[in-house]
């Protein structure tokens, strides 16, 4: 049987092929085929009764492994999380995935041992990485991700206990259990995964609150779910934290803003590994006693938590998806669909790092700006936009570019393969459009991606009925009113987005829009480095209430200002001009249209 990822590769790129030559048809019933060669849940039990015995410490161990009933289907009964489905009815969780995930629980099953018992070598820990990475052991990779213990879990027997480790690797995204940890990032992830299974014990949670994926189904690729199927698929390693803000997410009802779990104490850490409570003086000490908890306090306390939502949430503001963008409790925009529930559709991290790499994928028309790819014009490219031969693709040139001078833009590079999810089909709508995904910014679409696939509308960290208060305070909350100076102005400006669609660079120097070196800000909208020559405050102040007013067909979004935030943004905007004197100053008689009457 090939391993499951060097299928996957092999796959993308026929697939590519394919799809050049026969279209979307084949690429799917070429996916579905794949599927038919995975394992049932009887085999991984076989597989685990046979290594587990042989690695077993001493004759009792050895005994229950062998005990192991290779038909029997384990399942958990969630009862304090229930499954919220599309509609928003809900459904009791049950999750069968320890059938086949059989050794999470067995600290015995690490990585250097699964290797050893099946293809008789000893690997050193530093090397499991690329142990595992290399193709010819795609098939022991398959047993240490489908038999190997848990992140986090521990050595417990009094006389020995001792930390284990985690390492990660080229072709795995999640972390597979080892006998210690190599690199201090491993280290750190190790000893979080140490509190987290002790604060979300198996039989409580189950596996689906935190991987999602379809907890009932018996085959591989229904529990874990393909974009095929409407079941539920697994989250990636990488959006994981969307599953954590179901139970993490505190909405302050004054800010309308989101936090997550705040970092942990040592006084933390040691109530919840060891149960004991214990005062700030007492730490000390009583680590120098527990070496073990100690690891964990070094690698764990006072760090930020649950980094990606909260650069998520930050970006979801400043790149401006709230101008357009509603999120009940969250943001107001009305120009593109409602988010509230996004994180509900099955396969939405997919769908939605699709649309933010490639938005107009869908609808060719949509006016959302391409935030994260840059221009590439092709002049192989036909003007009805049809894939072309790969070679075709010669030239990359961003539109802010000076077409006499194009050279001081660095060609973005086109994402790796495997670092885009989806990556081919991705990467072949773009080309279409003749845009390249900037992977400088792959790590901003990735904490997106979280944050939005995190908006269910529903939390389970707080009742339903404190969640109306919240949205109700929202829906009627006002922006605030701010001194009319340009420095708020400015400070505003800063703060909304503006910068994520207009560049703003020195007025008195000749520059290129865009470039960096000059100035800052995105292309998606006009340059406002000379606006107080263009307009009057008065025409600014009345475009924001209303831009298609102004320009029909703008995609400039209403932004929920108040009055005074208004007059002073647009203090800033016209304040922008160059410092030579008799730059032209607009008077609103000039600039707004005749007759024109207040919005
Ligand atoms: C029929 C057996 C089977 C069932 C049921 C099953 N898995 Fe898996 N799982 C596997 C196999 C086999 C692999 C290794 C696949 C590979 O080689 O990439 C795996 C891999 C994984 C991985 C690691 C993925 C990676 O790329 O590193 C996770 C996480 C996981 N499963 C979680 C789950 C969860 C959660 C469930 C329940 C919803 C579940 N599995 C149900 C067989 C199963
Ligand atoms: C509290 C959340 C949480 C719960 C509950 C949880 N996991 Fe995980 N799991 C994680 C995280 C986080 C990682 C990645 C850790 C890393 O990369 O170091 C992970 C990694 C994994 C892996 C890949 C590592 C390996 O062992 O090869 C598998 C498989 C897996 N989990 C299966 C399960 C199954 C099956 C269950 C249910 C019995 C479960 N998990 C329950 C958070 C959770
Ligand atoms: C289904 C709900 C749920 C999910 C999903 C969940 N947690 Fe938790 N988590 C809890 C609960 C409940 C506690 C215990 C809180 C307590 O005792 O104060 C907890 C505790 C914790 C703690 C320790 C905090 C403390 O002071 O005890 C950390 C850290 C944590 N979770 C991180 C995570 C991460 C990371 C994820 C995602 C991989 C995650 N959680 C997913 C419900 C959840
Ligand atoms: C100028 C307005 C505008 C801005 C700014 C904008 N969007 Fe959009 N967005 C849209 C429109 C319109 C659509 C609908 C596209 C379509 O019809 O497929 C859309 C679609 C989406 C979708 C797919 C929703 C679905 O259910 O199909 C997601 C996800 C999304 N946007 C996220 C974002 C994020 C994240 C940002 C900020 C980086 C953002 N948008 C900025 C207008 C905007
Ligand atoms: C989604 C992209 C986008 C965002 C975000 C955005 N704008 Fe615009 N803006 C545009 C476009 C496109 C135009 C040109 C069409 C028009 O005038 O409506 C424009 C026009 C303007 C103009 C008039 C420029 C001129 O001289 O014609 C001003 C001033 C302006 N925007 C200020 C702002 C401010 C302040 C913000 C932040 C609160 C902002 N914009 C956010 C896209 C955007």
């Amino acid at each position: 049987m090939f391993g499951f990822k060097s299928m996957v590769s092999k796959f993308a790129f026929w697939s590519v092929v394919l799809l050049i030559l026969s279209g979307v048809t084949l690429y799917k019933a070429t996916w579905n085929n794949q599927n038919a060669s995975t394992q049932p849940f009887t085999h991984w039990r076989g597989e685990y009764r046979d290594i587990a015995a042989a690695l077993a410490p001493d004759a009792t161990v050895r005994q229950a492994a062998l005990d192991t009933n290779t038909g029997e289907v384990q399942q958990v009964t969630v009862l304090e999380f229930p499954l919220l489905k599309i509609d928003g009815t809900s459904q009791q969780r049950v999750d069968r995935c320890q059938s086949c995930h059989a050794g999470l629980l067995d600290p015995n099953m690490t990585a250097e041992k699964i290797i050893k018992f099946r293809d008789k070598v000893s690997i050193p820990t530093e090397q499991v990485g690329a142990y595992l990475s290399d193709p010819k052991h795609a098939e022991t990779l398959e047993a240490v991700k489908t038999l190997g213990a848990h992140p986090g879990i521990r050595v417990e027997s009094a006389e020995n206990a001792h930390d284990l480790g985690v390492i990660h690797g080229d072709k795995f995204t999640y972390g597979v259990v080892t006998e210690a940890s190599v690199t201090e990032q491993d280290k750190a992830d190790y000893q979080y995964q140490k509190v987290n299974l002790k604060q979300h014990p198996f039989p409580t949670f189950g596996c689906t609150t935190c991987h999602y994926g379809t907890g009932r189904e018996l085959i591989q690729d229904s529990a874990h779910g393909t974009p095929e199927t409407s079941l539920t698929p697994m989250l990636a390693a990488r959006y994981m934290e969307a599953a954590c803000a179901q139970c993490h997410a505190q909405y302050d009802q004054k800010t309308f803003s989101i936090s997550y779990q705040q970092p942990l104490s040592p006084e933390r850490i040691i109530k919840v590994l060891d149960g004991q409570d214990v005062t700030p003086d007492q730490t000390a000490s009583y680590l120098e006693k527990h070496p073990l908890t100690a690891a964990t306090v070094e690698y764990v306390a006072n760090k930020p938590l649950m980094q990606s939502l909260t650069k998520g949430q930050q970006l979801f503001k400043s790149q401006a998806c709230y101008g357009c963008h509603k999120i009940e409790g969250f943001a107001k925009g009305n120009v593109g669909p409602e988010l509230t529930y996004e994180g509900r559709v099955a396969g939405s991290t997919a769908t939605i790092s699709h649309q933010l790499w490639d938005p107009r994928y869908k609808v060719a028309s949509c006016v959302m700006p391409y935030f994260f790819a840059v221009r590439e014009r092709n002049t192989d490219l036909p003007p009805n936009g049809v894939i072309g031969s790969p070679k075709a693709l010669t030239a990359i040139v961003d539109p802010r570019a000076d077409p006499k001078n194009p050279s001081h833009i660095t060609k973005a590079p086109v994402a790796e393969e495997g670092t885009v999810e989806y990556n081919e089909e991705i990467a072949a709508t773009l080309k279409q459009h003749g845009y390249i995904p900037d992977a400088a910014r792959q790590g901003d679409v990735d904490a997106l991606v979280t944050f939005i696939a995190s908006q269910t509308g529903q939390n389970y960290a707080s009742s339903q009925s404190s969640r109306l208060t919240s949205l109700a305070a929202y829906n009627i909350s006002r922006p605030g009113d701010v001194p009319v100076t340009v420095a708020q102005g400015k400070a505003l400006f800063e703060a909304s987005g503006c910068y994520s669609c207009h560049y703003i660079g020195d007025p008195n120097k000749s520059h290129v829009t865009g470039d960096p070196k000059f100035g800052k800000g995105g292309i998606a909208g006009p340059e406002l480095s000379w606006e107080g020559t263009r307009h009057s405050q008065k025409w600014i102040v009345e475009h924001y209430k209303n831009p298609q007013a102004f320009v029909p067909g703008s995609i400039m979004p209403i932004f929920p200002f108040s009055d005074s935030q208004r007059a002073a943004l647009s203090a800033y905007d016209t304040s922008l001009r160059p410092a030579k004197a008799g730059a032209k100053i607009v008077s609103p008689d000039q600039d707004l249209p005749k007759g024109y009457k207040d919005q």
